[in-house]
């Protein structure tokens, strides 16, 4: 089996391989900046790992890991401007360094490029991997959506928050690992113990993203800090505090965050003090533990030998305690 970082790099040199037509420049300039610009390309690299698990050339499944990287990276213009997020990779973002139609027409191309890259992928069960892509394409959507509407509501639970993030999140690191299991013809049982391996694991690393916005370096994360208390996002740990308050603290914390004359740096550092006092550090730590336990269950259902296992848990592993 090849390491993570041989196979981050054969990534790496496809994306840098795309040959993008000369024109519209306006059109495909924004696309090579944004596939070029880093990323942890953790789904790609998925995708070839639970390949590899199984088969040994690799590269026959790249098409498939670059459509779902172009398409997640198509999802994070569309999420930047919805966000207002004006840095990314702590680079500016599409938007920002464009504009907003830029955003959408440049992310609509990546759309349709995934598409084609995922169609160009020789594999016998293909049926089966476009249904799961057009999926999970669709789940994202309504996870975006549902996070949108969070953002207006105050009694959002814990449930639904998992829920959400589900969709907007997960499924596409649980499609990613089974679209590597689905082309190397592995059994059904074992493609969607993948899927719910994967699926947990990006439970937690959407928890990890929440926790980071509030507490993460901003010179390493690579997006501005205090994001999502600005826009008012019902993020786990805004949710856990709330359930540890009483109606006053609760009513207090919410009009904090949805104070629209506040100055936005007292807003960040008065709900981020909330936090330290209720120890939610400490809180999405052990939710973030749960959510690795039970990947770690459904790794273990596989039919794949302890070698196997353990590579796809010891690259499982490098996300916890990830800074960026
Ligand atoms: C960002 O994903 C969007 C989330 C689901 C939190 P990543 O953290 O994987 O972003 P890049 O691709 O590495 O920049
Ligand atoms: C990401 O959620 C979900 C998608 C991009 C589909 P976030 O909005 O938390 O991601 P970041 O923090 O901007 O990367
Ligand atoms: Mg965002
Ligand atoms: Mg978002
Ligand atoms: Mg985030």
């Amino acid at each position: 089996m090849k390491t993570s970082e041989q196979l981050l790099s054969l990534v790496e040199q496809a994306l840098n391989g795309i040959d993008y037509p000369n024109v519209p420049q306006g059109l495909y300039e924004p696309i090579s900046y944004t596939l070029q610009g880093g990323g942890k390309r953790i789904r790609p690299v998925l995708t070839l790992m639970c390949y590899n698990a199984f088969c040994e050339d690799v590269e026959k499944v790249l098409p498939a890991a670059l459509g779902i990287e172009i398409y997640h990276n198509h999802t994070l213009l569309h999420d930047d401007l919805m966000d207002h997020a004006e840095v990314r990779r702590s680079r500016p973002t599409v938007h920002v360094k464009w504009d907003a139609n830029t955003a959408i027409l440049s992310g609509d191309t990546m759309l349709i490029m995934a598409c084609r890259f995922m169609q160009q992928t020789d594999a016998v069960r293909k049926g089966e991997m476009m249904d799961l892509f057009i999926r999970t394409m669709d789940e994202i959507c309504q996870g975006q959506q549902y996070d949108m509407n969070f953002e207006n509501r105050s009694d959002v639970t814990e449930t639904e928050y998992i829920e959400m993030i589900r969709l907007k999140t997960s499924v596409l690191l649980g499609c990613a690992a089974k679209m590597g299991a689905l082309c190397a013809n592995a059994s059904a049982s074992d493609a969607q113990a993948l899927y719910d391996f994967a699926m947990n694991v990006g439970l937690a690393f959407q928890l990890r993203d929440d926790y980071l916005d509030v507490y993460g370096d901003p010179a390493v994360f690579g997006k501005a800090i205090g994001g999502d208390i600005r826009c008012g996002k019902k993020t786990f740990l805004l949710i856990r505090a709330l359930s540890k308050m009483d109606a006053e603290g609760q009513a207090e914390l919410l009009k904090t965050l949805h104070d629209t004359d506040l100055d936005p740096e007292v807003k960040v550092s008065t709900v981020r003090a909330t936090y330290d006092r209720l120890s939610i550090q400490q809180e999405c730590r052990e939710a973030i533990d749960a959510f690795y336990n039970k990947a770690r269950v459904h790794l273990e259902q596989t039919s794949l030998n302890a070698e196997a296992k353990d590579y796809l848990w010891q690259f499982a592993q490098t996300l916890l305690n990830r800074q960026k």
